[in-house]
């Protein structure tokens, strides 16, 4: 098949007919940025990288690819975790990279909606909105560079699920360019529609590999009027789900987050943040980032905090307590959360597992997981933490400090991820809880999906990219593996 493949320098003049030829780029050097993840973890090649300007130039770029059988990468932001948003090394594919499809179109306050391009940035897509007195609740690290594409491609989830769920539930209406250049658009922003399959949904999560997501209407919510935001000290993991419970039982709705931190966890972004301290005097195993957020004031939603509090010290679930006195109190509580995911980076040498199980599971998960990983690799730091209140934890054992990298990630797939994720299955869990699968996990996909499941899978991608010219390679393992 490559063989039959246009040139470089065919597929590079027909790009530049469509798109111009400032926005192509070309060659190792200036195509450096766009076939290397973020992490420096993989690192591919391009025919040609190439920025449209308008769904209409994806569209004619899609057809061109689809005529000449040139395989095509989607990429929005490149912060994907998973490989998914790189081309792989063969040098054969044309990277379609939006970032220049960064409009916000337009903003409905009555419909609470927002229609946007998919370039646009989660940060830019949140300011938007703000600038409207709304918000748009997606809350992630990595707000300032990834975009709402590449959010609604990995079903992005992150610190706020709790309160408003997952990219697939903050979505009305998508545009998408297939594979071979046809569009599809759903840009009504009807909530309510209940003509058929729900179409959109297929393209949610995809990575990429049915089509290239252009545009979207995205759901907005009333902008909290009050926060509250404590940092919280839990003798174990089982104590922070209690705690969750009271805090829900208390509050209703108005918890938004609830972040869980392991000891290894604080210790290692306090020392990478180098000017941050820790907002508990003493040092504890297991902490809790709290956030309440509401529509009433926040005198009385610091009492209901409070209140929260107060009961899990009565029951011995709260050892000790940070509560932010102010928004820069609570935004360096948040940083140090944030923060966790580039210290490791930053560190190297860290096994990252994305695990979900049900909440009443994942604090026996947590305890017995760390038991068996400590077993396998004694000195490793065991940064956990993530998104308790969804059942979702980033266990990501690190190597000793005075291990290099290279010789402790010989351990990832086998045995340390294989042990973490097959627990995880066992409770009937997720092992890619929302950071996707990319090439990353895509193997893995045979041991935990059923047959069934895979068939679907790529059935659906027969479907709609018979010729498997979509982020090829990524999600989908090859039949028969
Ligand atoms: C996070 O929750 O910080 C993100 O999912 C990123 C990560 O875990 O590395
Ligand atoms: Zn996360």
């Amino acid at each position: 098949m490559t063989a039959e493949l246009p040139t470089p320098d065919t597929t590079l003049r027909a790009m530049q007919a469509i798109v111009g030829a400032n926005a192509c780029r070309s060659g190792d050097a200036d195509t450096q940025a766009y076939v290397t993840d973020y992490r420096g973890i993989y690192r591919g090649q391009a025919q040609v990288v190439v920025l449209p300007a308008s769904t209409e130039e994806v569209s004619r770029v899609l057809q061109w690819c689809h005529a000449q059988r040139v395989p095509v990468v989607p990429q929005g932001g490149n912060t994907s975790l998973m490989g998914g948003a790189v081309p792989d090394d063969s040098g054969t594919a044309v990277v379609v990279n939006l970032s220049r499809m960064n409009r916000v179109l337009a903003i409905d306050p009555v419909n609470d909606t927002m229609t946007v391009q998919a370039g646009v940035t989660l940060s830019a897509a949140r300011s938007a909105a703000e600038a409207e007195q709304r918000l748009f609740p997606l809350r992630i690290g990595s707000e300032g560079s990834c975009q709402i594409g590449g959010n609604l491609s990995t079903n992005a989830g992150g610190t706020a699920v709790l309160r408003y769920g997952n990219m697939r539930d903050l979505v009305l209406g998508l545009e998408v360019v297939l594979p071979d250049g046809r569009i599809y658009s759903s840009l009504r922003g009807l909530r309510k529609d209940n003509t058929g399959y729900d179409l959109k949904q297929l393209f949610v999560g995809a990575e990429g590999t049915l089509g290239i997501i252009t545009g979207a209407v995205l759901k907005l919510m009333p902008q909290p009027r009050s926060s509250a935001v404590a940092f919280v000290a839990v003798p174990d993991p089982a104590a922070a789900v209690a705690l969750l419970g009271e805090a829900k039982r208390l509050s209703g709705q108005a918890v938004t987050a609830f972040e869980l931190i392991s000891r290894p966890a604080l210790d290692l972004v306090l020392e990478y943040l180098g000017n941050i301290a820790s907002p508990l005097q003493e040092r504890h195993d297991w902490m809790v980032l709290v956030e309440l957020t509401s529509g009433t004031d926040a005198e009385s939603l610091n009492a209901t905090l409070m209140e929260i509090l107060e009961s899990g010290f009565s029951q011995g679930l709260v050892l000790d307590a940070a509560v932010a006195a102010s928004l820069s109190d609570a935004q360096t509580f948040w940083r140090i959360r944030e923060e966790i995911s580039d210290a490791q980076t930053r560190t190297g040498g860290s096994i990252k597992c994305d695990v979900s199980v049900p909440l009443s599971r994942i604090a026996a998960f947590v305890e017995e997981a760390s038991a068996r990983v400590l077993e396998l690799v004694p000195d490793a730091r065991m940064v956990i933490y993530g998104h308790m209140g969804d059942g979702n934890v980033h266990f990501n054992p690190l190597r000793p400090k005075d291990q290099p990298a290279r010789d402790f990630l010989t351990q990832w797939y086998e045995p340390v991820s294989a042990l973490v994720d097959g627990m995880a299955h066992a409770e009937n869990g997720s092992i890619s809880a929302e950071h996707g699968i990319g090439v990353a996990k895509r193997d893995d996909l045979t041991r935990y999906k059923s047959q069934v499941e895979l068939e679907l899978m790529w059935q659906v991608k027969q479907a709609l990219d018979p010729l498997n010219l979509l982020n090829p390679g990524k999600v989908l393992p090859a039949p028969g593996r």
